[in-house]
């Protein structure tokens, strides 16, 4: 089975944890492609959404679904999106979309985060997949040389400006064991706005595609 038939499968299956009423966070990238499209099939059930990025806002209104302003709001009940790499404890790299930093914002805010992957998204250890980080354009050549330090292949996307006005860093060939320090020590360096890197605010339930069907893996059993 195709990758994106398991894309579509695990985002068809996200529609059971959507309760009528809810406004939804919504994500971005291909699998979330599908989810909208899933999500159009109840929207006179659910108040509306709230988007990660505009290209997932265009996608939600075309079908016919109300989006709100993240502004107005300081928590979101359910948070759908997908991930670029995920491990064992539920960490995961996120933004080959570029859009990591809205995306950590509803994430965050969110009292569940629902992570819908295709099976090829699991991994054992972090940073087979390169590490986006948003960041300041004047920063450039400093985080190029910071991500050198800690051992990466920093490689600047070209032609990519991101929905808050930035630029994109992709951090090659990292073998990432501790997320969560990676995490705090690259957020911190000044011109960093985000890094992809979402171990302070995991998954809760992962939807997994697979050709025998969707494993479901929540944050009681995170054997994945
Ligand atoms: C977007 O910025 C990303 O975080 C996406 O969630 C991630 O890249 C997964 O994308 P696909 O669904 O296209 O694989």
């Amino acid at each position: 089975m195709s990758l994106n038939r398991l894309k579509k499968q695990a985002a068809w299956a996200a529609l059971d944890y959507i309760y009528p009423g809810t406004i939804v966070g919504v994500g971005t990238g291909t699998t979330i492609f599908y989810f909208i499209e899933a999500l159009s099939t109840i929207k006179n059930l659910i108040s509306g959404a709230v988007s990660s990025s505009h290209a997932s806002t265009i996608l939600l209104k075309k079908q016919g679904i109300e989006v709100f302003n993240l502004k107005y709001f300081s928590s979101i009940t359910i948070y759908v999106d997908s991930a670029d790499e995920i491990n064992h404890r539920m960490e995961m790299i996120k933004g080959g979309g570029a859009a990591l930093t809205r995306e950590k914002i509803i994430a965050t805010m969110a009292k569940k985060f629902l992570c819908i992957i295709d099976k090829s998204k699991i991994v054992n250890v972090l940073g087979r997949f390169p590490l986006p980080i948003e960041i300041i354009p004047i920063a450039l050549t400093y985080i190029l040389k910071e991500m050198i330090k800690i051992g990466g292949q920093p490689k600047h996307r070209k032609n990519v400006i991101t929905d808050n006005g930035n630029i994109i860093i992709d951090v090659y060939n990292l073998n990432i064991e501790d997320p969560l320090s990676m995490e705090q020590k690259i957020n911190a360096l000044p011109g960093v706005v985000t890094v992809g890197l979402f171990a302070s605010r995991t998954a809760d339930i992962i939807l997994i595609g697979k050709e025998n069907g969707i494993e479901t893996i929540n944050n009681h059993s995170k054997n994945i």
